[in-house]
C-alpha cells in the first residue's frame, strides 16, 4: 500500500516580503526582472496593479526566500497597491536618475509608507537607469542590483533574528532544511551582514 505523502519541508529559513514602489516608468519591473531572472527588456509594459517574483538567496548560511512585490506606479492603481504596504518587511523606493520629478515624488511615496506600512519596515532608496547617468544602480547593466536586494534582506534578517531572540514563541524562523532537497534559485553569497 502506498504511504501517505509526507509534508514538504520548508525550503527556507526566513521568508522576507519586499515591495517595490516609485513613479511609473522608473524601472521597477526591470529591476525585479534583472534580480529574479537576470534579464532586461527595453520595452515598457506598465504594470497592471501588482505582480510578484520569488528568489531565494543565502545569507550567513541561512536560506532567505525573497517574495518581491512589484507595484504599478500609475495613480489609477493606488488603491490596489497600497493594500500591499502592510505586509511588507522592506520597501525599495525607486526613482529614475534622469527624471527629477521621479526623485521629487519620493517624498510622496514616503508619506504613503508612513500611512500604510508597518512602523518598523526597512527602506532603501534606489536610483535606477545609472547607465544613462553617473550614478549608482541600474537594471540595464546590473550595476549594484544584487547589492541593493542583498543589503535590505540582510538588515531585515538581522531584525527578525533579534526579535526571534527576544520572543521565542513568536518566531518567523523555519526549521533548517536540507539544501539538497531544495529546488529554489540560490545565490552563492556567503555573508553580507558584516559578520
Ligand atoms: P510601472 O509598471 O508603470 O510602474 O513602470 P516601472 O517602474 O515598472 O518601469 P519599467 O520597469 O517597465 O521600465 C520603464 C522603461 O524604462 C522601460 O522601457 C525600460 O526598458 C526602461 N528602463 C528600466 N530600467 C532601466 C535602466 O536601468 N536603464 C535604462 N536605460 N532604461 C531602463
Amino acid at each position: 500500500m502506498a504511504s501517505p505523502p509526507t509534508r514538504a519541508r520548508a525550503d527556507y529559513d526566513y521568508l522576507i516580503k519586499l515591495l517595490l514602489i516609485g513613479d511609473s516608468g522608473v524601472g521597477k519591473s526591470c529591476l525585479l526582472l534583472r534580480f529574479s531572472d537576470g534579464s532586461f527588456t527595453t520595452s515598457f509594459i506598465t504594470t497592471i496593479g501588482i505582480d510578484f517574483k520569488i528568489r531565494t538567496i543565502e545569507l550567513d548560511g541561512k536560506r532567505i526566500k525573497l517574495q518581491i512585490w512589484d507595484t504599478a506606479g500609475q495613480e489609477r492603481f493606488r488603491t490596489i497597491t497600497t493594500a500591499y504596504y502592510r505586509g511588507a518587511m522592506g520597501i525599495l523606493l525607486v526613482y529614475d536618475v534622469t527624471d527629477e520629478s521621479s526623485f521629487n515624488n519620493i517624498r510622496n511615496w514616503i508619506r504613503n509608507i508612513e500611512q500604510h506600512a508597518s512602523d518598523n519596515v526597512n527602506k532603501v532608496l534606489v536610483g535606477n537607469k545609472a547607465d544613462m547617468d553617473e550614478s549608482k544602480r541600474s537594471a540595464k547593466t546590473n550595476l549594484n542590483v544584487e547589492e541593493v536586494f542583498f543589503s535590505i534582506a540582510c538588515d531585515i534578517k538581522q531584525r527578525l533574528a533579534e526579535s526571534d531572540n527576544r520572543a521565542e514563541p513568536m518566531t518567523l524562523r523555519i526549521n533548517q532544511q536540507d539544501p539538497a532537497a531544495s529546488n529554489g534559485q540560490a545565490a552563492q553569497k556567503s555573508s553580507c551582514c558584516g559578520s
